[in-house]
């Protein structure tokens, strides 16, 4: 009997094909909008599954696992995997994968580059100014912004984005210092970076500060109120990785209040919702989490979220086998 494969949403076709070509039997949850744990069950329930790729947007825990007991492989079509619960995973027997690409590092590290660089500019309250008909000629005092010379660039995170960054932002001539659990001499030697101990530390001489860290419990809320006190008034601070890694509440306050000089969020701590405050807040620049959406991207995570699955139905280790 052929093997049993259902992708939750739609991704690109690429992955149906490896897959199909196996032989496999693949079907495609029809839904545009995230689904629900109770949608996500309901679904798994009909057949025996034999593998499940999985969206960012699947809640994913011990009730989904027991409502497709067959299905030992959950190949999450996302870099993250804060959606699944993985020691639920590991008590029913369940392999998780990931889908990490080079291209994804590359376009996450440009958007976060062109978040930053428009925050700095700021291109998108401009372009709403002249839209809505302000514009009635050239002044000095227009827009007055902030440019890359002499501008200190914080790191929250050395791994593969924050280096791949790192380099971005050390071209046009951001200095880089980083912060994480470990120094990254790689880094250091590619970009010149210096390392800070703590967070705290790094904050204050930060001019721009962007985070990329994976949503872990010791990194929700990393960014809360006290943390913002730490940063100068004058300093950016961008945010492509997860929305719980700031306290949403706080940031909007520390905005407000001119605690900090912008934001630029590509995620959110309660995605979709973004509070009505947020959305009014000038100084603020906010993406439906697109950073790593290329066409390039979409298609090499699909081939890959496809070999962890072939890999995982011939017998063989997958290549992304999510060990935390
Ligand atoms: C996007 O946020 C991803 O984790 O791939």
């Amino acid at each position: 009997m052929s093997k049993k494969i259902y992708i939750t949403r739609k991704i690109p076709d690429i992955a149906i094909t490896m897959l199909t070509e196996k032989g496999y039997e693949v079907e495609v949850g029809t839904s545009s909008e995230p689904l629900s744990k109770k949608q996500i069950i309901k679904v798994l329930k009909k057949k025996p599954y034999d593998a499940v790729i999985s969206l960012l947007t699947d809640p994913i825990d011990a009730d989904v696992f027991a409502a497709v007991p067959t299905a030992k492989l959950f190949a999450n079509y996302a870099t993250g995997f804060d959606n699944i619960n993985v020691s639920h995973a590991k008590q029913y027997g369940v392999t998780v994968t990931n889908a990490p690409t080079d291209t994804s590092t590359e376009a996450v590290a440009q958007y976060s580059l062109a978040l930053m660089l428009a925050l700095m500019t700021r291109i998108v309250e401009a372009d709403d100014f002249v839209r809505r008909g302000k514009y009635k000629g050239w002044s000095p005092t227009n827009f007055i912004s902030s440019d890359i010379t002499g501008k200190t660039l914080g790191l929250v995170g050395a791994g593969r984005i924050g280096l791949q960054l790192a380099r971005l932002a050390s071209a046009v001539g951001f200095s880089i210092i980083y912060t994480d659990v470990k120094r990254n001499e790689d880094l250091e030697t590619k970009t010149g970076a210096q390392f800070y101990a703590s967070i705290e530390s790094m904050l204050p001489a930060s001019d721009v500060v962007s985070l990329h860290v994976p949503l872990m419990e010791s990194t929700r809320h990393l960014i809360d109120g006290r943390k913002l006190k730490l940063m100068k008034p004058t300093a950016f601070l961008v945010n492509t990785s997860r929305g719980p890694v700031i306290d949403e509440k706080a940031l909007e306050l520390a905005l407000k209040k001119k605690e900090i000089s912008g934001a630029a969020l590509d995620v959110f701590e309660f995605e979709p919702k973004i509070s009505a405050t947020m959305r009014k807040l000038p100084n603020v620049i906010i993406t439906p989490h697109i950073a790593s959406a290329s066409e390039n991207v979409r298609n090499s995570m699909a081939k890959i979220a496809a070999h962890n699955v072939i890999s995982f139905l011939e017998g063989r280790t997958p290549p992304n086998v999510i060990t935390v």
